[in-house]
């Protein structure tokens, strides 16, 4: 999709849909709508009361004139002193959806006089716009010639201000959108599509594109370093194992390390799930797709950090060569694992990772992973929970978190939940019954972390959508994308 801008006033534009934002705020509303003014009549809307700008409210208006934009469509902001990037965002994914639903090939969003930061609003209006018209049609022979699509995103605005930021915001937007439907496509594509192989050679070509490193271990490797998490997972498979290593940046930095859980299909293997739903596990890669889709927008943004990539990528199937409850597995920090249950197995492959990480000598590592069915119990799907050894770490990716709206939550990971996941036999058993169960998750991964700072983060509600969000449709979400772009530009 093309994202363009235009230095314009409101009469001046030609889109097959203008979308004009105002704020309520009477002294902001009359600015906001003088030129407006000069195309059409704004009384009578307002002596109707139909459209007084209020967040949320809309109205299509239609012009005469050939020249002059024919189809306008005001959306109101709410009071000025109530919005934030997020109400930005929504109001873009709001008009973008109704330019397709009325079948507009082109959008221009018309900016309101802005918040103090240009920059960030000016990319949340062009991400919530771009992001709300995700479709995962690849596989739809018919509609998708048929389908409505807007093929092109217009920003526009009269401010000398933002005309200034234009270039560097659109490019800024851009890239961290595609990153996003990258990371989307990769969760959405079916387990028939995406396996272990051919997820790396996803990373690689990305890698290709961007100019970032990618190097991929098979089955001998992975077996020759010791990763018995992932060869155990694994084993049930027809699909080989790979482990993927992604690196950008100037090695003399110590580096960020970035864990992704690679599992390309989940069935849960000889502890098997229930068939409803299951089809969802074609996602149980999500935290992988978001560590290849941060590899995408920091190297083409050229941010300058130092980034390692980690990717233990298995299908986890029953099988009569599948790991078995009860069998015990070494990792390659050289502590074992008892496996209760074949179906937690993301913690088995995420510690072997977690121990390879520390070969980096990271100023820290963050994993993502689609962990636990108790995140989504706990938070939902509208927050994903965090966990981790450093308190600094995590404050920062709250802090992203909050600007970006991918928002996390802090879980205790208190030593009296350690006796949940003691094993008799082995150093630790991987699953620690019905109660707090996510924490129980991140302290099974704890175990196999080296000296460095830490945080997990459980996306298993955000990655995963059964219903449409504001500007994700449902299915693979991409989060993670544009939190960890963000942590990483203020990275020092
Ligand atoms: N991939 C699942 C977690 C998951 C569940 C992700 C729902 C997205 C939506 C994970 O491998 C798993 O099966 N976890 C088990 C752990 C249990 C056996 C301790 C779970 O959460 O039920
Ligand atoms: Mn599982
Ligand atoms: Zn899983």
């Amino acid at each position: 999709m093309k994202l363009s801008f235009q230095k314009s006033s409101v009469d001046r534009i030609s889109a097959e849909l203008v979308t004009v934002f105002i704020h309520q705020d009477p002294s902001v509303f009359k600015k906001e709508t003088t030129a407006l003014s000069k195309v059409m009549d704004i009384a009578p809307m307002l002596e109707a009361g139909d459209f007084r700008a209020k967040n949320d409210e809309s109205a299509f208006v239609y012009l005469q004139s050939e020249k002059k934009p024919k189809r306008i469509l005001l959306v109101g902001l709410g009071e000025k002193k109530d919005v934030t990037l997020e109400r930005y965002r929504r109001a873009a994914a709001f008009a973008a959806k109704r330019a397709r639903k009325v079948k507009a090939k082109s959008v221009v969003l018309f900016l309101p006089s802005l918040l103090h930061k240009p920059f960030d609003s000016f990319v949340a209006f062009a991400e919530g716009a771009y992001l709300s018209l995700y479709r995962f049609d690849k596989y739809l022979s018919k509609e998708k010639g048929e389908a409505a699509k807007v093929e092109e995103v217009g920003i526009a605005s009269d401010d000398g201000k933002v005309s200034a930021i234009s270039k560097e915001a659109l490019h800024h937007a851009q890239v961290l959108c595609e990153a996003t439907f990258l990371a989307r496509d990769l969760a959405n594509a079916p387990g028939n599509e995406i396996y272990p192989e051919t997820l790396a050679k996803a990373a690689q070509d990305s890698a290709r594109r961007c100019g970032y490193k990618a190097t991929v271990l098979d089955e001998r490797k992975i077996k020759e370093l010791g990763m018995g998490g992932v060869i155990g997972v694994c084993q049930g498979s027809v699909r080989r194992p790979r482990f993927i290593i992604l690196e950008y940046g100037p090695a003399s930095k110590k580096p960020v390390v970035l864990v992704g859980k690679g599992v390309t299909f989940d069935t849960g293997g000889i502890s098997i799930k229930p068939s409803a739903n299951m089809a969802e596990m074609k996602m149980d890669m999500s935290g992988a797709a978001a560590v290849v889709g941060t590899f995408e927008a920091v190297s083409r943004l050229k941010l300058p950090v130092h980034l390692v990539g980690l990717i233990p990528a298995v299908e986890n199937m029953p099988s009569g060569s599948a790991v078995r409850p009860g069998d015990i597995l070494r990792h390659l920090n050289g502590k074992t694992s008892e496996v209760d249950n074949t179906d937690a197995e993301g913690r088995l492959i995420l510690a072997d990772a977690l121990a390879y990480a520390d070969r980096y000598k990271p100023a820290a590592v963050i994993d993502l992973a689609t962990l636990t069915g108790a995140i989504v119990v706990a938070l939902g799907h509208v927050t994903t929970g965090m966990m981790g050894n450093d308190e600094e770490l995590m404050d920062k990716l709250k802090a992203s978190g909050d600007s970006t709206f991918e928002r996390v939550w802090q879980l205790p990971l208190f030593d009296e939940y350690e006796k949940l996941i003691k094993s008799d036999i082995a150093d630790v058993k991987n699953v620690g019954g019905r109660w707090a169960g996510s924490i129980t998750a991140a302290l099974f991964l704890k175990k196999f972390t080296g000296s460095y700072k830490w945080a997990h983060l459980d996306i298993a509600g955000t990655a995963i959508l059964e219903e449409a969000q504001e500007y994700i449709p449902k299915g693979g979400s991409g989060v993670g994308v544009r939190l960890l772009t963000d942590f990483l530009k203020n990275w020092k």
